[in-house]
């Protein structure tokens, strides 16, 4: 099992990243001495698929422990499913030396991490990644958050685990087009880290989709490493933590607008299409790189699924998205690999473009 230490700068905690590494939960919680008022917030289907292994845990874990089943879904990372969290733990006695294990991807992470920063002001909290996004992205770094109305993480807080994770033996239970998902974040870390990564990813990106353990255990290394070296020169993306955002401004919108018909990490290999065409529209990306760097995202081609869009619904979406100020939306760009634009403020027309020419590539 690998640890690589997040850093940042109010608390330093371990990504635990190996094959059967849920094996080792419970000597890792009793080692540190967490709390053992242990609510657990495990995706339903993860429980179905690997009943067995949090069995295990219960046996091993805790004086008082509680699983909470969540059905997942973007549609379920809600407010709604916030409220029955915190009955749940209310009625089950759990008071503020409650430790919370998120089990499952993305959107169990984020809610579990709203729930955990905000229940009685904030307890003890550990993330364990059970798909590929969680395990490349977002299970490291402190993002909590739920969806509110129609805007997707709207709100949400910074709020760091005390460990994450990562058990690659979950990702063999993953079905093909979750695998995807956490692809398409993948395919951001190759634009934002160096040429070798993005040279690695455009020759093994086959492997990947086929499920290699060494690709899969190399690639969560590099990304896991790269966010946090991110997260930790700027937690609460006041500066170059948006890097982590290519791409995203267009995805979260084509989500939304595709009525989430298109799951996330889908999107973000259609939202960085975009912003690739973006960068190259406003003159930032030279013409050469720009039909390098677009055979990455276009070899998901065949993977995502969108049969017609409405443009102007994405724009508006996307004026909608909070990472716009005063209404206006700014984009992080590319110049070339490893080297972003923050905050770029782009004309209409051009973002229009953009959406046209980044989604028509994927259009069946
Ligand atoms: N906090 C952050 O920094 C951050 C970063 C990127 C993305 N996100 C969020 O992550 C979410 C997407 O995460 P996701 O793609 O992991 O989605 P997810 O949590 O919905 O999981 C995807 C699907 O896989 C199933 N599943 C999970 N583990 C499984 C396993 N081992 N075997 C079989 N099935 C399994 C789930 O039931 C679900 O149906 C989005 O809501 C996005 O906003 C957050």
């Amino acid at each position: 099992m690998k640890k690589i230490e997040i850093k940042i700068p109010h608390k330093t905690y371990p990504v635990y990243v190996g094959a059967n590494s849920i094996a080792q939960l419970p000597k890792l919680i009793s080692a540190k001495q967490f709390y053992k008022n242990v609510f657990v917030i495990a995706d339903r289907k993860v429980l179905e698929l690997h009943h067995e292994k949090v069995e295990e845990l219960k046996r091993n874990l805790g004086k008082r422990y509680f699983i909470f089943e969540f059905d997942g879904g973007e549609k379920n990372k809600s407010a709604a499913s916030v409220e029955k969290m915190y009955s749940a733990l209310i009625q089950n006695q759990f008071g503020r030396d409650t430790l919370i294990i998120a089990i499952g991807g993305g959107i169990t992470g984020d809610i579990a991490g709203y729930v955990a920063s905000t229940f009685t002001r904030g307890v003890q909290l550990i993330q364990v990644s059970t798909t590929l996004l969680a395990a490349v992205d977002s299970s490291v770094g402190g993002k909590t958050g739920i969806n509110f109305g129609e805007t997707k993480n709207i709100v949400g807080t910074f709020y760091q685990p005390e460990f994450v994770l990562i058990d690659s033996n979950f990702l063999k239970t993953l079905p093909d087009e979750e695998l995807i998902c956490g692809v398409g974040e993948i395919l951001k870390y190759a634009f934002l880290t160096d040429v070798s990564f993005f040279d690695f990813l455009n020759k093994n990106l086959d492997k990947l989709l086929n499920g290699d353990d060494l690709v899969i255990s190399k690639i969560i290394e590099k990304c896991v490493r790269f966010k946090g070296d991110v997260v930790t020169k700027d937690e609460t993306e006041s500066g170059l933590r948006k890097i982590l955002n290519l791409g995203h401004t267009f995805a979260h919108a084509i989500e939304v607008e595709q009525n989430y018909a298109v799951k996330h990490g889908q999107a973000v290999a259609v939202g960085l299409t975009c912003a690739l065409y973006l960068s190259k529209e406003i003159g930032l990306l030279e013409e050469e790189k720009f039909r390098h760097y677009l055979e990455l995202p276009l070899k998901l081609k065949n993977k995502v699924n969108i049969t017609s869009f409405n443009a102007d619904s994405i724009y508006q979406i996307m004026r909608r998205d909070k990472k716009g100020v005063s209404q206006k939306i700014r984009f992080v760009l590319l110049k070339e690999i490893g080297k972003l634009v923050l905050d770029v403020e782009v004309e209409e027309s051009k973002v229009f473009n953009a959406i046209h020419e980044g989604i028509s590539c994927f259009l069946k």
